[in-house]
């Protein structure tokens, strides 16, 4: 079975489900998931329910695709991705982004968590990405291209939007916190482990902003099938290689947990005027 019939039987399947043609998408990353704690949840199906849905291994991932209101705005939410280091395809991480097209999202927005390669940054800051730099070792549009699904060779010269960049800051100004919030360049590495000290080195001379494990795969798929990308990274350590503390994972979470909040009221905001 190639991808588009995978395609269209999980979205089928969510036709049946009564989940409806929605025009805004949010992926949340690891424990990031209070902004479920602010909308009115209309429904939510487990993805191993899903045709054709990888299913998320990650523990701190609770794997459901949502369908939840927000001051009459509906969207699709997928609280838990699939992380190419967890040993899904690129195909694979990837596949919610098409069913989610296939569904009506033409506007994506997406959170992860990162660390601080710009060392003007700090751990608890949101970054709004502005570009990347895709260090993964695989490309989710590698092998036979599907026209249906978007271009053999997609433009990426503004992968992110310029508008959703700019409607972000204008939120942040309003509710206060523009002092957290500072826009980048995001470098996607494969992981799972962190990086060496020399490793943040030649990510900072080559122009990273910031480093995390995902992202980039689910960026690049929503760009080949022509929707609207937003993306905000959490920076819960800050990767100074000549002051490397060794990362605590448990750290990198406490710190995701308190500036979610912001993370949450940014993506609300931005709901709102779309
Ligand atoms: N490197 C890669 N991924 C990350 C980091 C990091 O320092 N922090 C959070 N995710």
């Amino acid at each position: 079975m190639n991808v588009l019939e995978k395609i269209n039987e999980a979205v089928s399947f969510l036709e049946g489900k009564q989940v409806p043609k929605v025009g805004v998408g949010i992926i949340l990353g690891t424990g990031l998931g209070n902004l479920l704690e602010h909308v009115e949840i209309i429904n939510e199906i487990s993805y191993s329910d899903i045709p054709h849905f990888p299913v998320s291994t990650v523990e701190f991932h609770k794997g459901k695709l949502i369908h939840a209101k927000h001051n009459g705005k509906e969207m699709l939410i997928m609280n838990g991705r699939f992380h190419y280091y967890e040993g899904y395809s690129m195909e694979e991480v990837v596949f919610p982004v098409r069913v989610m097209r296939k569904l009506g999202v033409t506007k994506l927005l997406i959170s992860n968590a990162a660390g601080a390669v710009n060392l003007d940054f700090s751990k608890g800051n949101l970054m709004v990405i502005d570009d990347h730099i895709n260090l993964q070792s695989g490309n989710p549009l590698r092998g036979e291209n599907f026209e249906e699904i978007g271009p053999r060779f997609p433009d990426m010269s503004q992968p992110y939007s310029r508008n959703l960049q700019e409607k972000i800051h204008q939120i942040a100004v309003r509710e206060g916190v523009s002092d957290l919030v500072k826009t980048g360049v995001y470098v996607a590495v494969d992981g799972p482990n962190l990086e060496t000290r020399a490793e943040y080195r030649y990510l900072g001379r080559i122009g990273a902003d910031a480093v995390g494990m995902s992202t980039v795969p689910e960026v690049i798929a929503a760009n080949h099938a022509g929707m609207e990308v937003a993306a905000v990274s959490v920076l819960t350590d800050e990767c100074d290689p000549d002051n490397l503390a060794a990362v605590d994972i448990a750290d990198i979470i406490a710190v995701a947990g308190k500036a979610e909040k912001v993370l949450s009221k940014l993506f609300l905001g931005l709901i709102e005027e779309l």
